[in-house]
């Protein structure tokens, strides 16, 4: 509980138009995320949904009543800051209690639901301490048990990771996601880590300038990105700028810079039409050879990055594109200067037209 709509919801600060008539719907109990690059106006829009900043146009509902004129104690939201804001004269535990007590909770109630949520944050034995007694990770952990103890029924979290390391940031976001729905709460969270978003939201909102770019859940959204900007945003992506060579029923042949070709699904676009295609860098190979029903570029490779359990490697194509291809440690890494056929399926390929900026002009947009 609840859900959330904002129909147009615009918010201007002078000439900065941090949200651009927004609309978009978060179902009840749903786990939605956020997601877009820095100023892309993600801080406002939960603002707005809290109450703690108003519109200037548009309408906010919470299960289809609208709250424009409640004030932020009556939304039953919680909005917890990028920036955790204790109070530092107060212990880790009675910032955590702080929200139930001022509400006029029994004590001892109000500390048994500040001591469950310390220990959901891994701070179980840290309740005496004062602030500025932890670290940055810590404090923000605090920060999260107090919205989650405040007993609202949406969970506004701004970037409620961004200051844990790695571990911690992949085990407690499970965690979250667990946590919202067994407390049947409707969580929107805010990040600019397209992989948290992916892996915790039911659904995803991509973000730029203000404007939604796209929503959808996480497997659409990575699936059928639908501009540059969001393949570019979720995921890592190859883009290669090309030409419609030919049209047939089932696939197109395009020629990329010094007629290079390569065969694609999409047949939604005539010949002459200038394009970028699109390929995931997990579904981009290298091999000594060619694979049946696949594209085959010759390439040589540039550089081999170890990043984790999977290798990055970079190639440049015969016509000097560059592409990444991403693989798992297991298929074994080429190495520097060997020549490779660079090999991707056609139905991996999406297609958009051509943008006016040109192509690097969009890729900077993130
Ligand atoms: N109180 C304010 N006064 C003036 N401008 C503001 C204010 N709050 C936000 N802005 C501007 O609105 C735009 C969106 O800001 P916002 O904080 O919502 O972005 P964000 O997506 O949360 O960014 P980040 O990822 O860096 O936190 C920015 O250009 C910012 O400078
Ligand atoms: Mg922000």
């Amino acid at each position: 509980m609840p859900s959330v709509r904002l129909v147009g919801v615009s918010k201007r600060f002078g000439r900065i138009l941090a949200v651009n008539r927004v609309s978009l719907e978060v179902q009840d109990g749903q786990y939605a995320c956020v997601l877009g690059p820095t100023g892309s106006g993600k801080t406002t829009l939960l603002k707005l949904i809290a109450g703690l900043v108003q519109a200037d146009e548009g309408e906010i509902l919470f299960d289809g009543n609208s709250v424009n004129d409640l004030p932020p104690e009556r939304r039953s939201a919680v909005y917890v800051p990028q920036r955790y804001a204790l109070f530092p004269h107060l212990t880790v535990k009675e910032n955590v209690a702080f929200g139930a007590l001022a509400k006029g909770a029994p004590r001892a109630e109000a500390e048994a639901v500040a001591s469950r949520m310390l220990e959901l944050v891994r701070l179980g034995k840290r309740g005496d301490a004062l602030p500025h007694e932890l670290s940055g990770g810590m404090q923000q952990r605090v920060a999260l048990a107090r919205g989650l103890a405040s007993g609202a029924k949406l969970l506004l979290l701004d970037e409620p990771l961004g200051a844990l390391d790695a571990r911690l940031r992949i085990e407690l976001r499970q965690q979250l996601r667990k946590l919202v729905k067994e407390l049947n709460l409707t969580a929107i969270h805010v990040t600019h880590d397209q992989e948290e978003a992916m892996t915790i939201g039911d659904a995803i909102v991509v973000l730029r300038e203000g404007r939604v770019e796209q929503a959808g859940t996480p497997f659409h959204v990575y699936q059928r990105p639908e501009s540059i900007f969001s393949a570019n945003f979720v995921g890592d992506t190859n883009f290669l700028e090309g030409v419609v060579a030919e049209r047939g029923a089932r696939e197109s042949t395009l020629e990329l810079r010094r007629s290079l070709r390569v065969k694609v699904s999409d047949v939604s676009y005539l010949p002459g039409e200038r394009v970028v295609v699109a390929v995931r860098q997990q579904r981009t190979h290298v091999s000594s050879g060619g694979e049946g029903g696949m594209n085959a570029l010759d390439g040589r490779v540039r550089a081999v990055r170890f990043l984790g359990n999977f290798v990055k490697c970079e190639v440049r194509l015969e016509n000097g594109d560059e592409v990444s291809c991403k693989l798992m440690l297991a298929a074994g890494a080429p190495k520097v200067g060997e020549s490779v056929k660079v090999c991707f399926r056609p139905e991996d390929c999406v297609l958009f037209p051509y943008p006016h900026a040109g192509l690097s002009r969009e890729l900077e947009a993130v």
